[in-house]
């Protein structure tokens, strides 16, 4: 700490200076905190701020930091021009994408299963092709980055992974979710157990999932899927032998959120215990340092600390960014991405799906016969349900609401999560799966063509109006209530991808209504639409009904740009 003080000091970067509460992102002085990163960063010498804390180091860190030190401390104000910058980064930095090699799963083969059962002969087509791409996803990390960790930004994790893609180099924790659900279908067992086995490595080495495979994610992690991951994968492969194994690691794993993540909070005279996400962690984000510094410029030095711990914790939330998480000066969930109060609010999202862990350990410990431990997890599970119905529940909109902690209140705008306790199946009476399903086609999320948004409201975020996310169309599906519009839904995302496909070759990140991320062979993208195709692979079409595909894509775009 000592040694970080006084090379921060010695630099123009005063605020690094200030009474700093919160710990930085990582210990890292290169890539999580201190002058390189802000003049690096601030110079702009990159379109894309994730790529510097990408490049690999190549020599050890006090020497980088000594050199740099060096080339300051002649510079006026200790500012390096850019052009001394730019010598500097060629002489002690490489080009990102060093720590990986390419990697062919050995597990591929291409004729699995689940392709006989779609019926549709453009669909079969396309599911081959999809099944094709994780081919081009399979990233292996180089022996090198487990032997000099400190020259690389990338954590080691021992197995080759599939990654989403695009900018996104490395793993990432919820992503995986519906990749390894994609990959099992593809019967690529072993790939799949490679990824799960990843992450309880990570557990074992962090006490919980970092966000991603970044030691600039590593004190923030993302929406808890690894106990679905192994309940898939057991479902896949009935091996009570790495349940075994499996269980303590995610157990653990359920300790940091209920020691790390959850609060207390008062409902009809009784006090709930129920989860958030929460990062309390200062400086802007490594990987989109300027964006964060830009964003706080003007304000005082605490609320700069806490809207970055606020994004941050926004990040950890998988939905980053949205209106979900604004909170205006009067408390109203309202505002611009400079309102991200994210720990102010307790999610419906999280608190279904921890809430389906804990039936799922209850469930493990049953199969591996241990009845006293399932106990307790059913026991969580029903203090979590009635917590849910107490804090969360609205009778009278028949839906559940994400709940401000300071106006005590609750969030009433649509967001697909607002259904997230059908997915997880944890509500008590079925009255209430109806409630809501009305509510559904109430809220008019129903009536775009192309899937449901991810808000009615239109901010210029991503997980907003007018963007919609496979992981949410795919937990709206899920549910096991509305068999018709389930059906309805996975028919209109599946026929938005294949067009998407048909007209760009690739799998996006997010399905438009606005086409931005292109990139090939999105992980996730991949993962629920081969789950789709499995789950209705004998009723679901292209609906291209032999006009061209040319000129579906505009029927569709001309809808998406006129809106309802
Ligand atoms: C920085 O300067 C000091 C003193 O001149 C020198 O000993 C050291 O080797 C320099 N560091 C680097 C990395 O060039
Ligand atoms: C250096 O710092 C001084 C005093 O803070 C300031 O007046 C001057 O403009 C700075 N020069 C540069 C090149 O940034
Ligand atoms: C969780 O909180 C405990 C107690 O406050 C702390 O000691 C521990 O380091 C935290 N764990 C993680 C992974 O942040
Ligand atoms: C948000 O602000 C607008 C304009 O000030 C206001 O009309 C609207 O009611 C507010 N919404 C909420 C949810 O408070």
């Amino acid at each position: 700490m000592n040694n970080f003080m006084l090379f921060c000091c010695s630099s123009v970067v005063l605020f690094t200076c200030a009474q700093r509460t919160l710990p930085p992102p990582c210990d890292s002085e290169i890539y999580c905190a201190g002058d390189i990163l802000h003049q690096v960063q601030t110079a702009k010498l990159f379109d894309d701020d994730k790529y510097f804390v990408d490049m690999k180091l190549r020599a050890n860190p006090d020497i980088v930091l000594s050199a740099f030190h060096n080339l300051s401390s002649v510079s006026p104000n200790m500012t390096v021009p850019s052009t001394k910058l730019q010598e500097f980064l060629d002489t002690y930095f490489e080009k990102p994408g060093k720590e990986f090699e390419s990697w062919t799963p050995p597990d591929w083969h291409d004729k699995p299963k689940f392709l006989a059962k779609i019926a549709d002969q453009e669909l079969h087509t396309w599911a081959e092709k999809i099944h094709h791409l994780w081919k081009s996803l399979g990233r292996k990390i180089r022996a090198d980055v487990k032997d000099h960790p400190q020259l690389y930004s990338q954590i080691y994790t021992p197995y080759p992974v599939i990654v989403p893609g695009g900018r996104f180099r490395e793993l990432y924790y919820w992503d995986s979710y519906w990749v390894i659900n994609g990959l099992l279908l593809s019967e690529m067992t072993d790939t799949a157990h490679g990824m799960i086995q990843n992450f309880l490595y990570l557990v074992n080495r962090h006490g919980f999932i970092p966000n991603g495979g970044r030691i600039y994610y590593e004190r923030r992690s993302q929406p808890p899927f690894l106990t679905l991951m192994v309940e898939s994968y057991y479902e896949a492969t009935k091996d009570k032998e790495f349940l075994r194994t499996a269980l303590p690691v995610l157990e653990q794993e359920y300790q940091f959120w209920m020691q790390n993540r959850s609060v207390r909070v008062q409902a009809n005279g009784k006090e709930h215990i129920l989860n958030w996400y929460n990062v309390q962690v200062g400086l802007p984000r490594p990987e989109s340092y300027t964006d964060d510094l830009e964003l706080a410029e003007g304000l005082s030095e605490d609320r700069r600390e806490q809207l970055w711990a606020d994004l941050k914790a926004g990040a950890e939330s998988g939905w980053d960014f949205s209106s979900r998480w604004y909170v205006d000066g009067e408390g109203s969930n309202n505002g611009s991405l400079r309102d991200t109060r994210t720990s102010h609010i307790l999610p419906t999202d999280l608190n279904s799906l921890l809430c389906r862990n804990e039936k799922k350990l209850a469930s493990f410990h049953r199969i591996l016969g241990d009845g006293d431990s399932a106990a307790l997890y059913d026991q969580a599970a029903a203090r979590r349900l009635e917590a849910i119905e107490a804090v969360l529940w609205d009778a009278e909109r028949g839906a559940w609401f994400d709940y401000n902690l300071v106006t005590h209140s609750s969030h009433f705008e649509f967001y697909p999560s607002n259904l997230a306790p059908i997915w997880a199946e944890c509500f008590s009476q079925p009255a209430m799966g109806e409630k809501a399903v009305q509510y559904l086609k109430d809220s008019g999320a129903l009536r775009f063509p192309n899937g449901v948004p991810t808000s009615l409201r239109e901010s210029g975020q991503q997980w907003d109006y007018p963007n919609a996310w496979p992981p949410l169309q795919h937990m709206l599906i899920d549910g096991k209530n509305a068999k018709q519009v389930a059906f309805d839904l996975a028919q209109r995302w599946i026929k938005t991808n294949w067009m998407a496909y048909v007209k760009y070759e690739a799998m996006f990140e997010k399905c438009f209504i606005v086409l931005t991320v292109l990139q090939l062979g999105f992980g996730w993208t991949n993962g629920v639409a081969l789950q789709l195709l499995d789950q209705y692979g004998g009723s679901l079409t292209s609906g291209s009904s032999g006009v061209s595909s040319g000129f579906l894509l505009v029927v569709v775009f001309s809808a998406c740009l006129l809106s309802p």
